[in-house]
């Protein structure tokens, strides 16, 4: 596998063989189109002109730190908050001029669970169905389809008040698509959950493209983005500072690195010298744990720095292969820290 390298924000050429999967310009293919988004609060802007282009069928992630904006932009796109600068339009309905209209195109699952605590889950599915309209015997069927979907039945009849986090979550979701809604706003969907629910959780919002459905997902995690995501935008202090493929956002932060331990922390030197024949390149060394830290430029990299290690006979007591962090996207394509890792840049600095 080739990647460019040439990291940097500007990653809208393509870099990889795979199919071009960005969106056409035509307004009627794009589910979500938005120039210069715009939204202040007293003064301070959170959302500061940000473009995002989402084509029908894709998984759309927006990627970014707490406070970085997520959750406004897509309150604006869901009619929830005025917008204060810009355009969008949801399926080609401008949102400014017929909010009413795009209500009916979308489902929004919120950041955090917006159901009734004291009503079951059934109860609530129902509520809602019964407010967007339909009959009762309606509203029950879809209630019943959704809990078995989402894997509720057996809590069907509990109140909210007793329901794991993961459920609400799950419940939150199910009522979301009561209205077979064709874009689906996802804020944050797994933060919190555990890594099975997270899994559970993933497997869900495939098989809701896999049917037909457009959505666009706010995270904090490149994993989760990396796993669902066609495209993905990351913003930082309310503007967009980088687009692409997880391929390419990775490719911009100089792929993986391999952590290298040896049994015996006197070969550390040796080693090195080994590593650096192997891949071009000279690790980071700390001689006093044995510890070997060697970029990557491509993950399979790794099988040779190990084979030339055992050759020679070093012999290595742990190998890991770690992915970049949301925290080294960052450092690469902004040149400054996320707000979450602002005290450690230092430690950080040597990354990029
Ligand atoms: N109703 C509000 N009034 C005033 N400031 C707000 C309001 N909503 C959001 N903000 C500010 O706007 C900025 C962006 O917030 P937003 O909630 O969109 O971030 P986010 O990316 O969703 O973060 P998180 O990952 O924590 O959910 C933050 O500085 C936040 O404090
Ligand atoms: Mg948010």
């Amino acid at each position: 596998m080739t990647t460019s390298q040439s990291p940097g924000p500007q990653l809208s050429p393509r870099t990889d063989t795979r199919p071009d999967t960005r969106p056409d310009t035509q307004p009627g293919d794009l589910a979500v189109q938005a120039t210069g988004l715009v939204k202040t609060f007293g003064g301070h802007r959170a959302v500061d002109g940000v473009d995002l282009e989402v084509r029908r069928g894709e998984v759309f992630g927006v990627l970014g730190p707490n406070g970085a904006g997520k959750t406004t932009t897509l309150s604006m796109l869901a009619t929830l908050l005025p917008i204060d600068g810009g355009e969008a339009r949801i399926l080609g309905v401008d949102v400014r001029r017929e909010p009413h209209r795009v209500r009916q195109l979308i489902g929004l699952t919120g950041q955090y669970a917006s159901v009734d605590e004291r009503l079951t889950a059934t109860e609530n599915l129902r509520l809602f169905g019964r407010l967007l309209g339909m009959s009762r015997r309606e509203a029950r069927s879809r209630a019943v389809d959704l809990l078995e979907r989402f894997g509720l039945q057996e809590a069907a009849d509990r109140p909210l008040s007793g329901f794991s986090g993961g459920m609400r979550r799950r419940l939150d979701l199910a009522a979301s698509l009561l209205s077979r809604p064709p874009l689906i706003f996802l804020d944050e969907p797994t933060t919190g959950l555990d890594p099975r629910t997270r899994g559970q959780m993933w497997d869900t919002i495939r098989e809701l493209v896999a049917s037909g459905c457009t959505v666009l997902l706010t995270t904090q995690y490149l994993d989760e983005a990396d796993q669902l995501a066609d495209r993905i935008a990351v913003i930082d202090h309310g503007r967009k500072v980088a687009e692409g493929t997880p391929e390419e956002l990775k490719a911009a932060v100089g792929s993986s690195t391999l952590q290298v331990r040896l049994t015996d922390p006197a070969r550390t030197q040796e080693a090195a010298g080994l590593v650096a024949g192997a891949t071009g390149q000279a690790p980071t060394v700390t001689p006093e744990a044995g510890a070997l830290n060697v970029p990557l430029a491509q993950a399979d990299a790794a099988a040779d720095v190990l084979i030339a290690l055992r050759a020679a006979g070093v012999s290595i007591a742990s190998a890991t292969v770690a992915q970049p962090t949301l925290d080294e996207v960052f450092l690469t394509l902004t040149g400054a820290p996320t707000g979450a890792a602002a005290t450690d840049q230092h430690e950080n600095g040597e990354v990029a």
